[in-house]
């Protein structure tokens, strides 16, 4: 298996998910490692004989080759990309730039390894998506399911967009065995500071302002990241190919209501804290440009068809989140580096 952007948040998740399960895979990981990409995340795995770590981007065709080639890769789990909403608002280029023209080179070479293989059956290309291609929806509008049309509001959904309409061709031109999941927000381990999960954590730890963009009254579908690396688990093994599959956690949440749980899960876990109670901290913010209003996946697909369902609430999720937080400051500490303060003042200065 080759998995790209593996280093990242929900691709170190899924890399330690299916080592786990499944310890005679080979698994490659293709990471850029730029800011987001960390090599800590896959540290307990550098020594085993099956895993192996690529520092390379999925722009670089003649890189992809050799990969698919020398390592006979059968199964792509396509994760890398430019993820964060905010930093596509300061510079769209970027986005464009892996999320689109990188998904093509990727799922070029393997049209052109699966050809030169005579098609085999069992061969998948896994394109992970975002629910934010469906648009933003009102507080009545029914949830988002594999048939809603395409809206999306941001550089980053437009970039994710453009990239499943790729994986999307590429079956219904050539026949290339992909499959695509549109999933809603995850949260748990190695989620990067910049996130509202992670941020809000690592603020109430430092006693530094929660900063709340517009009223708070935006609502997301919260789902814990390992619930998702075991969808796309079950997609891979059972999913058929030209098929597309919402993942969601049928968890809505407002944002306040969400950072107000975390202030009382930390108030409670963690022995001392700089302001408590947190909520003090709670700052209201100027709001996101074209701020989505709610998202909310409808999963009876991938339920119904091949049995998935999220297994953790989200009150267990985030008391595990936050004592992951709590107990992994040598993780999160140097990622608060001069280029995330930087990033940090320009989103946050009103
Ligand atoms: P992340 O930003 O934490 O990680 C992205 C990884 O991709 C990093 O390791 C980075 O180094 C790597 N990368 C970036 N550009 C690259 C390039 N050109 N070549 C090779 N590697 C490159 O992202 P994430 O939150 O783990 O998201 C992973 C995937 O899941 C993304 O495709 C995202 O759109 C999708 N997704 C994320 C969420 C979420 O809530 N985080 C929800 C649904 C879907
Ligand atoms: O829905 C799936 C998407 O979820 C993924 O495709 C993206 O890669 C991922 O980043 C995430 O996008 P969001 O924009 O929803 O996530 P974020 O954590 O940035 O923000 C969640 C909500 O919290 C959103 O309504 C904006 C708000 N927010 C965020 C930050 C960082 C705040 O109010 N304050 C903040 O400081």
């Amino acid at each position: 298996m080759l998995v790209t952007g593996g280093a990242g948040f929900i691709g170190s998740n899924f890399v330690h998910h299916w080592c786990h399960a499944y310890p005679e895979d080979r698994v490659v990981v293709l990471d850029a490692l730029t800011y987001a990409g960390n090599r800590q995340n896959l540290a307990t795995l550098e020594d085993k004989d099956h895993f192996r770590f690529v520092q390379g981007d999925i722009c670089d065709g003649a890189l992809i080759k050799k990969l698919l080639q020398e390592e006979e890769i059968n199964t792509v789990a396509h994760f890398a990309a430019e993820s964060h909403v905010d930093r596509s608002i300061l510079g769209p280029g970027a986005f464009i730039q892996t999320n689109v023209v990188g998904s093509f080179t990727l799922l070029d070479a393997f049209r052109q390894h699966w050809n030169d293989h005579s098609s085999p059956p069992d061969y998948r290309f896994l394109h992970v998506s975002t629910d934010e291609v469906y648009g933003s929806l009102s507080a009545d509008d029914p949830a988002f399911t594999e048939t809603t049309p395409y809206a999306p509001n941001s550089p980053y959904s437009a970039s994710k967009a453009g990239s499943d309409h790729l994986a999307r061709a590429y079956y219904h031109t050539y026949n290339v065995p992909t499959i695509i999941t549109n999933c809603s927000n995850n949260y748990g381990p190695y989620h990067y500071p910049e996130k509202l999960i992670p941020l809000m954590c690592i603020n109430i730890l430092l006693g530094k302002p929660l900063p709340v963009y517009g009223d708070g009254q935006n609502v997301r579908d919260w789902l814990y990241v390992l619930d998702h690396c075991r969808a796309l688990d079950t997609v891979i093994h059972q999913g058929k190919p030209g098929e597309t599959y919402n993942i969601g956690g049928n968890n809505e949440v407002k944002n306040i209501d969400l950072v107000k749980m975390l202030c009382r899960i930390m108030d409670e876990l963690a022995p001392h804290l700089p302001v408590k109670p947190s909520q003090e901290l709670i700052t209201f913010v100027k709001d996101r440009p074209g701020h989505d209003r709610r998202y909310a996946i409808d999963a009876t697909k991938i339920q119904t068809e091949l049995g998935w369902a999220p297994l953790v609430t989200v009150e267990e999720g985030l008391r595990q989140t936050v004592g992951w937080f709590l107990t992994h400051r040598s993780w999160w500490e140097p990622l608060l580096s001069e280029e995330y303060q930087s990033y940090y003042r320009q989103v946050y200065a009103s």
